[in-house]
């Protein structure tokens, strides 16, 4: 069987939510792929991923052998494990890795999907986030958030991510500047323009907050139009953080161009990916094209709208882990 997991796109608050303010991300149907069958006598547990071109075994060195040794020993410590604990495992990525879409989270979600079938949303996050603690030390958590649930997530650092009602289905295109972006470094840029600048910085700060609470809004009403507007007006602040390029705002320009309704950087910024959101599948397909003819490569995706009852069980079960805590 087929076990899926999704990429994640941050709609608005990125940077911003490294210093408190709450971010929103969605989950899109693209994302990562994983199936997994017992071992025989004597083999020994082992990761394939194909679309990386890497094969492990459990007890390697490496860090994606390491990475699937702790998703495997937290299933092992999990009460739903009593049967199976070695598997060989194949897993496929459909995101470009280093775009700040969440790739790496979607393998780990896919395996622990493959791996442990029965578990429940928190139990496939809780295997993932072992996974994820290999790539990058002390993960928000997001990015295994987005993917386990999909939907969109309001997110405050240090707070359980808290699951918000997508009214419209989404139409989403995704495209690449062509140049890796690295996170740390983007952050650290942002960190020293706080310290030299600290009023502009915050005054971006406070800007980027009511959007993310405008853009939540928006979400829950199914007002696309708005939540395009936000789009645009999350990309200019972040641009007034030194965090745009030549190519994300080119990127923008097309978008907007072939009919987007908005568009901006998600993730870190200085390259990576530009999301753009489209009224429609055909818009979408009509964004992809003109990146394509300006020399990028793109996608179009979808976030599915919140299924009702789904929803009611998932923000009851937020309230309760809150009222708990
Ligand atoms: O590009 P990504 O997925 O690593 O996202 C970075 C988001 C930041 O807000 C820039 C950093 C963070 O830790 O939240």
């Amino acid at each position: 069987m087929q076990n899926t997991a999704s990429g994640k796109v941050i709609l608005a608050g990125e940077h911003a939510v490294v210093y408190g303010v709450p971010a929103l991300a969605v989950g899109i149907d693209r994302g990562a792929r994983a199936t997994a069958r017992p071992l025989l006598p004597r083999e020994r547990a082992r990761l394939a991923v194909p679309t990386w071109g890497i094969e492990v075994s459990e007890d390697g060195d490496e860090m994606l052998s390491r990475a699937f040794r702790s998703l495997l020993n937290e299933h092992r410590q999990s009460a739903s494990s009593r049967k199976e604990s070695a598997f060989s495992v194949e897993a496929f990525a459909d995101l470009p890795p280093g775009g700040g879409l969440g790739c790496s989270a979607a393998v780990g979600v896919a395996i622990a999907r493959a791996v442990d079938p029965t578990a429940d949303i928190e139990g496939i996050q809780r295997l993932a986030m072992a996974w994820e603690r290999v790539f990058h030390g002390n993960p928000s958590g997001i990015d295994a958030a987005c993917s386990a649930r999909g939907g969109a997530i309001w997110f405050r650092k240090g707070e359980q991510p808290r699951p918000v009602r997508v009214a419209r289905e989404l139409h989403l295109c995704i495209g690449h500047s062509g140049i890796a972006s690295s996170t740390k470094s983007m952050v650290e840029s942002v960190a020293k323009q706080r310290e030299k600048r600290p009023e502009v910085v915050e005054k971006a700060f406070s800007g980027i907050a009511a959007v993310v609470e405008n853009a939540r809004l928006a979400l829950e009403a199914g007002d696309v139009v708005a939540l395009g507007k936000l789009l645009d007006m999350n990309q200019m602040l972040l641009g007034g953080l030194l965090l745009s390029t030549e190519e994300v705002e080119t990127l923008c320009r097309v978008a907007r161009g072939a009919g987007a309704l908005g568009a901006k950087l998600t993730g870190a910024g200085g390259g990576g990916c530009v999301v753009a959101l489209v009224s429609d599948e055909a818009r979408g397909n009509a964004v992809v094209q003109a990146w394509d003819k300006a020399g990028y490569f793109g996608f179009h995706t979808r976030v599915a709208a919140t299924v009702h009852s789904s929803f009611v069980r998932e923000r009851a079960a937020y309230d309760t882990a809150e009222a708990e805590r």
